[in-house]
């Protein structure tokens, strides 16, 4: 009954990684590439959960819309604009806090982690994030979210919190959307520890590729990255406690469209010191190209300005009407 609709969205609070890039970005091309509605925000109210420093966020948020762009987002088939630019998030994130549960967000592991052992310290935005996420998602009425492993749980929260809403008030009027998590690389791993995702929070530049990086620079993360002393296996099972030679083997396979298991195919028994040359080259002829354009749009910010003030009114021209009908339903 609700029509097909894509949203995402990405925090503008660093530099975009090579997580960011497989686990969404090249995924929000092929959604809008197949011809389903996308929109894509950068989601800088998100990203003030955590102090930025402002200067630092506002050049943050345009190269986030470069990266966008550079990878392929076209605007006038997406819809990508700021999140602090069409006010409906925020409003619908206050009713959503009205609707979740303390217990649910109590729930959240990402909260946890972010948080630590500091709870009492974090803001209460990092707390009610998941309600924003919610509202991001719903606002538009959007049904599939395409994200990274570590999103799931927001997105069962985004459920609960549409199902109840429906109930509380009688109504059939959010959908219950669905993840889209799909491909070998939804979560991609830092470079330095096999079992901590790759993120642009890690205080550790090794740990990662960001779009930024120069050729030089990616290949010589990729050589010093940490691996066992083995070499690969003729098969995927060979992997299975190998995490960090297991995220090279996805690593590889999502830039080169493959799937793991021809991967470790085609380098059964090659040792890492032929593998990792291989796998610098494939990820430099990816994201070289990218990081070229980024810097290109990087020229001129006023441009990205403009294509996100374009994003903003479309965005808010689809959210508006949605939200008038949610405060007549709350009888506000
Ligand atoms: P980060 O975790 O780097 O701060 P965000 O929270 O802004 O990034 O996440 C933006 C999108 O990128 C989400 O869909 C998330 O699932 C995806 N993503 C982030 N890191 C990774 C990763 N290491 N592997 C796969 N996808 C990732
Ligand atoms: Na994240």
């Amino acid at each position: 009954s609700f029509p097909p609709r894509i949203f995402s969205g990405i925090q503008p609070s660093g530099g975009l990684t090579l997580g960011n890039y497989l686990g969404a970005l090249k995924r929000f091309v092929e959604k809008q590439d197949e011809g389903i509605e996308t929109i894509y925000c950068l989601v800088d109210m998100h990203a003030i959960t955590v102090w930025q420093d402002p200067a630092k966020l506002r050049h943050a948020t345009r190269e986030a819309a470069a990266g966008f762009l550079a990878a392929g987002i076209d605007p006038s088939r997406s819809i990508l604009f700021n999140q602090s630019q069409v006010s409906a998030h925020a409003e619908l994130g206050w009713i959503f806090n009205c609707v979740a549960r303390m217990g649910w967000m109590s729930r959240m592991t990402q909260f946890k982690d972010k948080a630590g052992k500091n709870s009492e310290n974090v803001s209460l935005g990092l707390f009610a994030y998941p309600s924003l996420m919610a509202a991001d998602i719903l606002v538009y009425k959007a049904t599939m979210v395409p994200v990274g492993e570590d999103q799931k749980q927001h997105l069962e929260l985004t459920r609960d919190i549409a199902i109840k809403f429906n109930n509380d008030y009688g109504v059939d009027f959010f959908p219950v959307v669905e993840p889209l998590i799909e491909g070998a690389a939804t979560r991609v791993m830092s470079l330095r520890d096999g079992t901590k995702k790759m993120s642009k929070s890690d205080p550790s530049d090794q740990s990662r590729i960001n779009l930024t990086d120069d050729a030089d620079t990616i290949s010589k993360k990729i050589r010093k990255a940490k691996t066992d002393p083995e070499p690969l296996p003729d098969h995927l099972d060979g992997l299975k406690d190998r995490p960090e030679a297991k995220n090279l083997v996805n690593i590889y396979a999502a830039l080169s469209g493959h799937s793991p298991a021809k991967v470790v195919h085609d380098f059964a028994g090659a040792q890492f010191g032929t593998f990792k040359p291989a796998l610098a080259d494939l990820a430099v002829a990816k994201l070289e190209p990218i990081t070229t354009e980024m810097n290109r749009l990087m020229q001129d910010p006023a441009e990205i300005d403009r294509i996100l003030a374009q994003g903003a009114e479309r965005a808010d021209a689809i959210a508006r009407p949605i939200l008038e009908q949610v405060y007549d339903i709350t009888g506000m």
